[in-house]
């Protein structure tokens, strides 16, 4: 839990929400300008009972209120009587008003709208943005469910804060400025009654934030938690039944959302309490109010039409201090989740330390001592490797699970860096060339294979910039041996996948990935196969594909079948992060150790 000292980071909070704020400046402005007409003249039609009471009464003295004064200025009585002028005057201005009125909410309401949708779309942007450029340490952090949590639920927490609540504070902030500004000019003295009070009132709206940001944080994590446990249980489908884990899966889901119960309910409590004592507050300075208003001597200065007009202005202070002290949840929840996309928003990018400019590399390859553990992790997953491999060449990757194969793969990603070594491509090291330079030298089909919820054609030309047309991505389709079962589908290169290519077979996807691979045409191609068995068939199309592939360019492949392995120029078998031999089929075969015992037992699947 952090610690409550947030007096000063809460005002940078709210500096940096202006500056959101402040791109849609004119928007912004025009809100307030309607917001204060629209309080402005709410108040006037308070003043509207002292026009009405005062011409009813006959009182000496009529003009004291702003709507009368205003109206003998426009219009003098002349020899009319002052019920006569009344009876034309109240209705005239009572529409008039409702008129201003009418048009402030208007501006107010919509022009806030368009700040507060503006500043949503900006975060959400701007957060997406960074989540999609951050180092995979910072990934790495987080489940994916907490990810989409921050993107959906914590971005509309803060629209409400911006919206809803922006609007409740400038609406009623400014009723409350105005109908205290009214009985300033009433009668000051008696108005002074209600500043005594306002410590108080702070003191209730202050405390009650405190506990409504906390548990609006507690909140946001558990949204985070039930959309991660939602978003894992969609996916693992087949697993939940077959593994008779629907009780398991539904316990957990109901602790999360347990959790989230409570949290919401201890927030919802401290909005239910807030709100009546905030008025119980307000109930004793009404009545103090009433004790000093019927003092003789105050009495004296006041028409009973005025008397009538303060009273209600001073009653109708209740509903928008009632208003604002529950609004502090929604602003409350808005500033712990706008601290929370801030916190991302900062996270620094992918750093890019490469100044080297490439266009195209040969594609040779060197590990010069290549040690690295993961972040937070004691035991190497790579140690001291040296390796080199001359551009053109088909290498096969081999080694037990876990000794480190991937790993290789996301190191020379660039997703991580080495702790110690150095990787090379044609004689640079990697982290000395252009970050986007190098990774177009790279095309990769990972262990996990991932399509998009879009056409095979855009799966296929995924990341492409400039237009590829249908004979580019028939070519890499039949590269990879998927032309055929792509044009069998139903709407050939314009079927939709679903969710994660859902309807193909393992082995389909695959090739999918191989032909966009392919597509990218770069001059290293790294494979990491799934361990997963396929069929004779698929096996031999995958397999093909791969030769052809391969072709003319430096291939990296982690192989789990022989048929990979028998074709490589080089062999290299990996044991516990550590290179522990190298060479060709024959000659591995020929000394005794792990590659033959790894042999016999058929490698992995096949
Ligand atoms: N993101 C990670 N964070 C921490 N440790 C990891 C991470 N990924 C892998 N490891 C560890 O690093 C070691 C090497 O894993 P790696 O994924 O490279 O194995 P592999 O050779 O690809 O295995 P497989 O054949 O099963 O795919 C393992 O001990 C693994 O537990
Ligand atoms: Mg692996």
């Amino acid at each position: 839990m952090k610690p409550e000292t947030h007096r000063d980071s809460d005002w940078a909070l709210y500096r940096r929400l202006l500056t959101y704020v402040a791109h849609y400046g004119g928007a912004f402005l025009l809100s307030i300008f309607g917001f204060v007409v629209y309080s402005g003249a709410n108040v006037l039609l308070a003043d509207l009972t002292q026009f009405l009471l005062d011409s009813l009464g006959q009182s000496a003295q009529i003009d004291i209120g702003v709507v009368s004064k205003i109206s003998y200025w426009l219009w003098p009585q002349g020899d009319q009587t002052a019920l006569d002028y009344a009876r034309v005057a109240v209705p005239i201005a009572a529409i008039a008003l409702a008129f201003i009125r009418a048009a402030g909410y208007f501006l107010g309401n919509y022009f806030m709208n368009i700040v507060a949708r503006g500043v949503v779309h900006r975060l959400r942007t701007q957060v997406f943005d960074v989540l999609i450029r951050v180092p995979r340490v910072a990934i790495d952090q987080y489940s994916h469910g907490e990810l989409v949590s921050k993107l959906t639920f914590n971005v509309e927490q803060v629209s409400g804060a911006c919206s809803e609540a922006l609007k409740t504070m400038l609406r009623d902030g400014l009723t409350v400025i105005a109908l205290i500004s009214y009985m300033l000019y009433l009668n000051w003295k008696l108005t002074l009654v209600f500043f005594a009070i306002a410590p108080a009132i702070a003191g209730v709206v202050l405390a009650v934030s405190k506990h409504f940001r906390r548990y609006s944080r507690r909140i946001q994590e558990s949204m985070g938690e039930v959309t991660q446990l939602s978003n894992e249980s969609v996916h693992a489908f087949d697993e939940i039944r077959m593994f008779a884990a629907t009780e398991q899966q539904s316990a957990r889901f109901e602790a999360a959302s347990q959790f989230n119960r409570i949290q919401s309910l201890k927030l919802a409590f401290v909005q239910a309490v807030s709100t009546p004592i905030a008025q119980i507050v307000l109930a004793f300075a009404l009545g103090a109010l009433f004790w000093f208003a019927l003092d003789p001597e105050i009495l004296a200065g006041f028409t009973a039409g005025s008397l009538v007009a303060f009273i209600a202005a001073a009653t109708q202070l209740g509903k928008p201090i009632r208003t604002l002290t529950n609004v502090q949840s929604v602003v409350q929840r808005g500033l712990a989740a706008a601290e929370d996309l801030f916190t991302q928003i900062d996270t620094p990018l992918e750093r890019d330390d490469g100044t080297v400019s490439l266009s195209r590399a040969a594609g040779e390859l060197t590990f010069d001592g290549v040690s690295f553990a993961y972040p937070g992790s004691d035991n190497p997953a790579l140690n001291d490797l040296d390796l080199h491999i001359p551009a053109g060449s088909l290498v096969a990757f081999v080694g037990r699970s876990g000794a480190g194969k991937t790993s290789l793969i996301q190191l020379l990603c660039r997703f991580y860096a080495p702790d110690a070594g150095r990787i090379l491509l044609d004689g640079h090291p990697i982290g000395e060339l252009r970050l986007s330079d190098y990774r177009r030298q790279l095309a990769v089909v990972f262990q996990n294979i991932v399509l998009f919820s879009d056409t095979v054609r855009a799966n296929v030309a995924f990341g492409q910039s400039d237009q590829i047309d249908d004979a580019a991505i028939f070519a890499a389709l039949e590269v990879a041996q998927a032309r055929g079962f792509v044009e069998a589908l139903p709407e050939g290169l314009d079927t939709k996948l679903s969710d994660g290519g859902g309807g193909l077979s393992g082995g389909q996807r695959q090739r999918l990935a191989i032909a966009r691979a392919v597509l990218k045409d770069a001059p290293v191609l790294i494979l990491d196969e799934a361990t997963s068995a396929l069929d004779n068939e698929s096996e031999a199309a995958i397999q093909a594909s791969l030769d052809a592939a391969a072709s003319g360019r430096t291939t990296l492949v982690i192989a789990h079948r022989l048929s990979t392995v028998e074709r490589a120029d080089l062999i290299v078998v990996m044991d516990k992060g550590k290179i522990v031999a190298t060479g060709n089929h024959a000659e591995l075969m020929a000394s005794e150790g792990l590659y033959r015992s790894l042999y016999q037992q058929g490698f992995a699947g096949s």
